[in-house]
């Protein structure tokens, strides 16, 4: 092939017969999945050789999560850290631990994870949606707009890696004497002004989910300041009630007899988590800094918006959120960035477009939008102190700038073991996209 027809297919996209810039995927997302190591194996090995996997008591704990709570708290500036079993658990555990329920209202954002609407409908509490800004979270204008004398909380989701406008919404809700409750799942190791993430609010809960920033395949974690909060979160998590110095269900307390979800974390979980932690600022650096690369590379790329960062050094980086001129754009776009290899191995959702982000947008979570209940009766929807919100429509249109920003954003996972390849490679296919897809 002539020199100059391989430079018209290397310029030609991939999606109109070009060549690819890559052919090989990029890795997984699953920031910390790629770190598991000899550290976790040692831990995790520690607590099957010990054969004590419960964290309370055993033949001989190896206080696996209470290592991994202290350790957290004094990294993260928390004074109160509690594991549990999963990043929905949490904010279940969070919401009791307020005594949100029936007749109360919980602002949380368009752009959340179906737990977040799930722990406020499963409180017996009212979801109340508030729109986002360009930082994919809570716009504090919109949700100074929307409080009604219902609202008792506000649910901050920092969404996609980064914390947005947290601090104003915080002074939102102490100058309203609104909970504040801070959705950490996504961003596990972020910060805002030099501040970790989880210490705006009342209550903050992480995920180690699998996809999350550091990861036991499940688990969670609560955080709080609050003595008398903490009391009850450590009681809701277990059975109800707290426990004495053998481990044993301590009922003798009046002020603590409550009901409880049975989410403790495992010694298994705890051990993971904990190796995990270790190595967080080390994940979250690689994905920061290969992101920024790409981001300040492709700065001068007219048509190209990214999504509004307002502290990019508190940012933990797993994703690239670009926001394009229109739908049909940000459609095209996002398949000729496939088509140049810019996708992770099959399975993954490492490029795709915010429509392809499912029960991420308020509007495709069926059970909200029909307002669907767990029991026969229609609850908490039917319920007489909810019947204020008996017009509230959850259907696509309530929030016009999620909407928006659904329609034409598109999402690239940036994995922690990215090279300076793949970056490379990143780069050349977005310009070259963007050179001929962007007007
Ligand atoms: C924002 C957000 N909140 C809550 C959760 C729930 O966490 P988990 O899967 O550990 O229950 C997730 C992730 O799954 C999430 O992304």
């Amino acid at each position: 092939m002539s020199e100059q027809r391989q430079h018209e297919l290397a310029n030609l996209l991939a999606i109109d017969g070009g060549m690819p810039v890559r052919s090989k995927p990029l890795p997984w997302e699953l920031p910390g999945a790629h770190w598991i190591g000899e550290e976790e194996m040692e831990l995790v090995g520690q607590v099957i050789r010990a054969r004590s996997p419960f964290r309370f008591y055993g033949p001989d704990p190896q206080r696996m999560v209470d290592t991994l709570e202290r350790e957290w708290g004094a990294r993260f500036g928390h004074r109160h850290v509690l594991g549990v079993s999963s990043g929905t658990a949490a904010l279940s555990i969070a919401l009791s631990g307020l005594g949100i329920g029936p007749g109360d209202e919980v602002a949380v954002p368009g752009y959340l994870w179906v737990s977040c609407v799930s722990a406020v409908v499963r409180s017996g509490a009212i979801p109340l949606l508030v729109d986002i800004d360009e930082t994919f979270c809570i716009d504090p204008e919109d949700l100074a707009r929307r409080i009604s004398p219902n609202t008792r909380a506000v649910m901050y989701v920092h969404m996609s890696g980064a914390a947005g406008r947290v601090a104003e919404v915080a002074g939102i809700c102490r100058g309203r004497s609104l909970k504040l409750i801070e959705d950490c799942a996504q961003a596990a190791g972020a910060s805002s002004g030099g501040r970790a993430v989880g210490r705006f609010g009342d209550v903050a809960t992480f995920s180690f989910q699998l996809n999350k920033n550091i990861t036991s395949g499940d688990g969670g974690m609560l955080a709080t300041e609050d003595d008398n909060l903490f009391r009850r979160l450590v009681a809701l998590h277990d059975l109800g009630y707290p426990r004495n110095a053998a481990g044993r269900l301590d009922t003798s307390d009046a002020d603590c007899q409550l009901w409880g979800v049975g989410a403790r974390m495992s010694e298994l979980a705890g051990a993971m988590v904990l190796a995990q932690m270790r190595k967080i600022g080390q994940i979250t650096g690689a994905m920061r800094g290969a992101k920024w690369r790409i981001r300040d590379a492709l700065k001068d790329v007219k048509g190209l918006a990214f999504r509004n960062v307002p502290d990019p050094a508190g940012d933990t980086g797993p994703f690239l959120l670009t926001i394009l001129p229109d739908a049909e754009t940000c459609t095209r776009f996002v398949a000729a960035l496939q088509a140049e290899g810019i996708q992770g191995p099959p399975g993954s959702l490492a490029c795709i477009t915010m429509r392809d982000w499912g029960l991420h947008w308020y509007f495709n979570i069926p059970s909200l939008t029909e307002r669907r209940s767990n029991s026969h009766d229609g609850f908490p929807w039917t319920h007489p102190a909810n019947l204020f919100a008996r017009n509230y429509d959850y259907h696509r249109g309530a929030l016009p700038r999620c909407d928006d920003l659904h329609d034409r954003s598109a999402l690239l996972s940036i994995a922690s073991t990215l090279d300076d390849r793949d970056v490379a490679d990143i780069i050349t296919a977005f310009r070259k996209v963007a050179r001929v897809v962007i007007a």
